[in-house]
């Protein structure tokens, strides 16, 4: 049974937080964290409009803090889920000898009728600036991934 999902992102300040407070608001019996590839914005909370984003649509992000991936997270959770096809790339190069810890992409969760059906990332807004756009997608691989889940 699937109880403790992580995701991942590069920086953990906008997308990965986002999935794993929009998941919080849907499941919240889930073990659910979030970590980055990359250690440049470890302890701090979410990108300002990221968060504001998320308000927006009823999430309160506030409390969540930046911590970096580590090759002990394929031990403390049932499931890795990337943003995009490069973070699940620099998780794996980290996988642990014997591990078999699925690692996907949120993406693969995608309902076939979602507008964003076909998408292989979650496009990184803090480079694209569509906060909102990106919690849209997120939205539905979210609800996706909880009905893979009953
Ligand atoms: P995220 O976005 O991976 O969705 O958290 C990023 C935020 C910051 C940086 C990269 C990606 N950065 O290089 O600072």
């Amino acid at each position: 049974m699937t109880t403790s999902i992580l995701f991942v992102c590069l920086g953990n300040i906008c997308r990965s937080p986002a999935a794993e407070a929009v998941m919080r608001a849907r499941a919240p019996q889930l073990s659910l964290d979030s970590a980055g590839t990359g250690g440049w914005h470890v302890g701090q909370p979410p990108y300002g409009p990221m968060q504001e984003a998320a308000r927006g649509r009823g999430y309160d992000m506030s409390a969540l803090r930046a911590r970096q991936f580590s090759a002990g997270d394929f031990l403390a959770f049932d499931l890795i889920l990337a943003m995009d096809p490069q973070n699940l790339a620099d998780i794996e190069v980290q996988r642990p000898g014997g591990t078999l810890t699925p690692v996907k992409l949120f993406t693969d969760y995608l309902p076939g009728d979602s507008a964003f059906a076909g998408a292989t990332e979650v496009p990184d807004p803090y480079y694209t600036r569509d906060f909102d756009g990106a919690l849209a997608l997120i939205e539905d691989c979210a609800g996706g991934l909880v009905a893979s889940l009953r």
